[in-house]
């Protein structure tokens, strides 16, 4: 089978293309984005700044000392600035995803009329993520604006964005020619199904179109020329092209560690008649409308590559590689003060908390913002133990999910870095260790 020309039938790639179309089907039956952009439009900070947008446990900083300390009001700011820290990442995963669904969108296509209908719903799907962008960031200008004021839109110097664009231009590209060969050697013979539209993006010298830090770019911490690899492989093969879903599987898992809860709270609201604020009502429908794009990820992750001509060991290192730098940059860790976000060096964390203490919500001087951090990030504390619940969760969901691809290195199959960085005292000691950079760098500026 391997290097046929042919589209590919089975016995079971009919009923799987099957259920593809009954997703999408569902999908456009539901409305659920018709709903949210309802909400969006309706939207305004003043009718929802009263309220709790999630359980309190969700809250940033929940259960440390400054915790304890804060006002009713200032508890309620550190609710609502967790909706707007968990959706600034998601938007961000999002419009990257929408990247990589046109370019896989592309090698389906090529892959023969059978497999038109993925390609449609990816295109579905990624109209769908851009009203849901759309949503989230109406929500986050009004309630940034209304509790940090201008300074919440000055980008701070510590941010890890900025760090990451002043790489080396003539090293980047160098490397950049040395990855591509690679691909190109070893995905010779698989001409025909490369994506049409990665094609156009080379053509145009734009394979990373988007300058984001959200999921699938290791949140700016795998490197560029990586990052175009990944998606020129992503376009070049029928099960890359699959596999590209089993790193969006991941990344809708991630979201619905959190979102799940927000919206089991929207539920006990509703049912107790209470009113409900149109930012946990987004949260309630988008977790909806994403249960559709995770069965088309799980679909295409772990059934249709079946379907498909065996990888060849160069594919199945892509994906491997891929899967290990994203454990590596998304979920090697946790904060102690966001409950779900995994990363084990995370100077933007805390420079986003310097400038949250020193705004009109805390109105603290800087150094007493310095010193509150180091309290609340570098000893235990019960925000620790919620992160570490939210990480093993995610865990042993993705565990069972990986458990079942075959191909995946045992690191992989089993998680182990990811597993590796849920310990409490590890994340106490890797905050230490960044707050020491951190302070450094905020003396040397002043
Ligand atoms: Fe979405
Ligand atoms: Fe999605």
């Amino acid at each position: 089978m391997k290097g046929s020309t042919k589209p590919w039938t089975s016995s079971t790639l009919k009923k799987h293309l099957q259920l593809i179309e009954n997703n999408h089907q569902n999908n456009i039956d539901s409305g659920y984005t018709e709903k949210i952009e309802e909400l969006d439009k309706n939207f305004k900070y003043s009718n929802n700044r009263d309220r709790n947008w999630s359980e309190p446990e969700l809250s940033i900083l929940y259960g440390t000392p400054l915790y304890q300390a804060a006002s009713p009001s200032q508890k309620i700011a550190l609710n609502h600035l967790s909706w707007v820290f968990q959706y600034e990442h998601t938007a961000q995963s999002e419009a990257e995803t929408i990247h990589y669904n046109q370019i896989t969108g592309g090698s389906f296509s090529a892959m023969g009329s059978d497999y038109e209908a993925i390609a449609r719903q990816l295109e579905h799907e990624s109209a769908q993520e851009r009203s849901h962008i759309h949503a989230f960031y109406k929500v986050n200008y009004q309630t940034l604006k209304a509790l940090l004021g201008k300074q919440a839109f000055i980008n701070s110097s510590t941010n890890k964005s900025d760090r990451t664009s002043s790489g080396n231009l003539q090293s980047s590209t160098y490397q950049d020619y040395a990855l591509r060969s690679i691909a190109k050697i070893m995905l010779k013979g698989k001409e025909q199904y490369h994506s049409q539209y990665l094609k156009e993006l080379e053509a145009q010298n734009k394979l990373i179109s988007t300058s984001t830090n959200g999921f699938f770019h290791g949140r700016g911490a795998i490197p560029q020329s990586l990052l175009r690899f990944f998606a020129v492989n992503w376009g070049s093969s029928p099960f890359l092209a699959c596999q590209y879903y089993t790193v969006r599987f991941i990344a809708n898992m991630l979201l619905k560690n959190k979102e799940y809860s927000i919206h089991t709270y929207c539920k006990k609201l509703q049912k107790q008649g209470e009113f409900v604020p149109v930012p946990t009502a987004i949260s309630y429908y988008h977790l909806l409308d994403e249960a559709f794009h995770t069965t088309t990820s799980l679909f295409l992750a772990r059934d249709l590559y079946k379907d498909l001509p065996k990888p060849t060991e160069y594919e199945k290192f892509v994906v491997n590689l891929a899967v290990y730098m994203i454990q590596r940059s998304n979920l090697n860790g946790i904060s102690g003060v966001v409950v779900n976000r995994f990363y084990a060096d995370d100077p933007p964390l805390m420079a986003n908390i310097y400038k949250l203490l020193q705004s009109p919500v805390f109105d603290l001087s800087a150094p007493e913002a310095l010193s509150w951090i180091e309290k609340c990030l570098c000893h235990e504390h019960e925000g620790f133990h919620q992160s570490a619940k939210f990480h093993q969760r995610l865990l042993s969901e993705l565990r069972q999910f990986c458990a079942r691809l075959d191909y995946l290195w045992p690191i992989n199959r089993e998680m182990r870095l990811m597993a590796s960085g849920g310990s409490i005292e590890k994340a106490i000691q890797n905050n230490i260790k960044t707050f020491k950079q951190f302070s450094k760098t905020i003396a040397q500026s002043n």
